[in-house]
């Protein structure tokens, strides 16, 4: 059993740290008070080779396994989760779906420019009515031969904006249940397609989360992704997958908010002494500390599977739930250590609590990581 990263996973966790530090860190506060969309910091992470991690390089990607891809989630999330989820859908859902399932040809027009992060992708799979029951998707896609005809409604979306593919799961026979469901690949600005008005989050606030409307948008059949019927287990296995970007963006924040709770119990003194030499707040460090580790493990295992070509739904869930368990607990923790400073914007952590909530709804609520894992432990 290895515990040890390589050289390469260091220098990439090295490369992550710093362009985390020296490029998201100075703007974060001000672009999540106004909710302003990253663009420079988006195409710097393209530039690096951070959206499109996993992909084969004959593909534009940079070939890295899954360590490598949570090791930079995590550094990239302990300054800034808005520019991580982006990084997490382009990755996770976007990238790897297309990669494992795609055509030739549709891994030629979407991947390659999605992997070297020319273009950005949005996975678009909850509805106004289908969050945690994905199955009820009520988007149809009416087969009229060479194309779909689609329509409906997608909420939630992440990128919702900002992509130019967008993976959409539509229901193309409603009486078969999940087996009518399919992914169809659209591109924005095709006659139909609206993006509807941003909305105005709690956490999470720089990246742009849309409604999308459908009004008979055409969609030819080789954007289909996989045989007919496939759209509802790709959305799954892609989804398992996402969960280990998302357990990673949730360790980010969780070590974020941890390393500014110890740096501050160092400076900050109360009845004399620096409050790190009080036992209650060392406790409290003793927890965080502990809980991270806890959820670091989980996620290097699931990672470590997946890489492996092995089952990991159960792992990716577990890891998920709770390693989003962890950064609410540790951020809310960081707030208290802060006292008074923690409830303002300058001191960061106020946001690492709020950005931290997110990661137990997205990608599946904990409620569903649980329904994933005791299915699987029922069995
Ligand atoms: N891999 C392959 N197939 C799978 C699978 C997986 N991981 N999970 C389920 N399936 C298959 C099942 O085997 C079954 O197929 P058969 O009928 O052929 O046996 C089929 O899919 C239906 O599965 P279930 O009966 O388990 O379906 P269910 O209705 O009971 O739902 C659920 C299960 C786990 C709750 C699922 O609906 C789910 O994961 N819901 C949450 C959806 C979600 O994560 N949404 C997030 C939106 S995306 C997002 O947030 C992105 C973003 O922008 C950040």
């Amino acid at each position: 059993m290895h515990f040890d990263l390589t050289e390469e996973h260091l220098m990439i966790q090295k490369a992550a740290r710093e362009f985390a530090q020296n490029e998201l860190k100075p703007g974060v506060i001000e672009r999540d008070e106004h909710q302003k969309f990253p663009t420079e910091q988006v195409k710097k992470m393209g530039e690096l080779g951070f959206l499109g991690m996993m992909v084969d390089p004959k593909y534009g990607g940079g070939g890295m396994d899954a360590i490598s891809y949570v090791l930079a989630m995590e550094e990239i999330s302990k300054v800034d989760a808005s520019c991580s989820v982006i990084m997490s859908v382009n990755n996770s859902l976007v990238c790897w779906g297309l990669e494992q399932f795609g055509t030739e040809e549709q891994k030629q027009k979407y991947l390659v420019p999605l992997a070297k992060g020319e273009i950005i992708g949005a996975f678009c799979l909850s509805e106004p009515e289908a969050g945690s029951d994905a199955t009820s998707q009520r988007t149809t896609g009416i087969d009229k031969g060479d194309h779909y005809l689609v329509n409906g409604t997608k909420n939630w979306i992440t990128n919702g904006n900002s992509a130019s593919v967008y993976l959409v799961m539509v229901q193309t026979n409603k009486e078969a249940g999940h087996k009518g469901i399919n992914c169809l690949i659209l591109e924005k600005g095709m006659p139909g397609f609206v993006v509807g008005p941003k909305e105005n989050k709690m956490g999470i606030r720089a990246s742009d989360t849309h409604s999308l409307m459908f009004e008979n948008v055409k969609v030819p059949k080789a954007n289909r992704i996989g045989e007919e019927g496939f759209g509802f287990k790709f959305a799954m296995k892609v989804l398992s997958g996402g969960r280990i970007g998302i357990a990673s963006q949730a360790l980010g924040i969780a070590s974020g908010a941890y390393e500014l709770a110890l740096q501050y119990s160092k400076e900050r003194k109360a009845f004399g002494k620096e409050i790190s030499q009080h036992q209650i707040i060392q406790f409290k460090l003793a927890d965080m500390a502990t809980r991270i580790e806890a959820a670091r493990l989980l996620i290097y295992r699931s990672a470590w599977l997946k890489d492996q070509h092995l089952p990991f739904d159960k792992e990716s869930a577990m890891a998920k739930v709770f390693a989003s368990e962890t950064a609410m607990w540790v951020s809310t923790e960081a707030v208290q250590v802060h006292g008074g400073y923690g409830y303002v914007k300058e001191y960061h952590v106020e946001r690492l609590m709020r950005d931290a909530k997110i990661t137990q709804i997205y990608e599946g609520t904990s409620e569903v990581q649980r329904i994933v894992i005791s299915r699987q432990v029922l069995a």
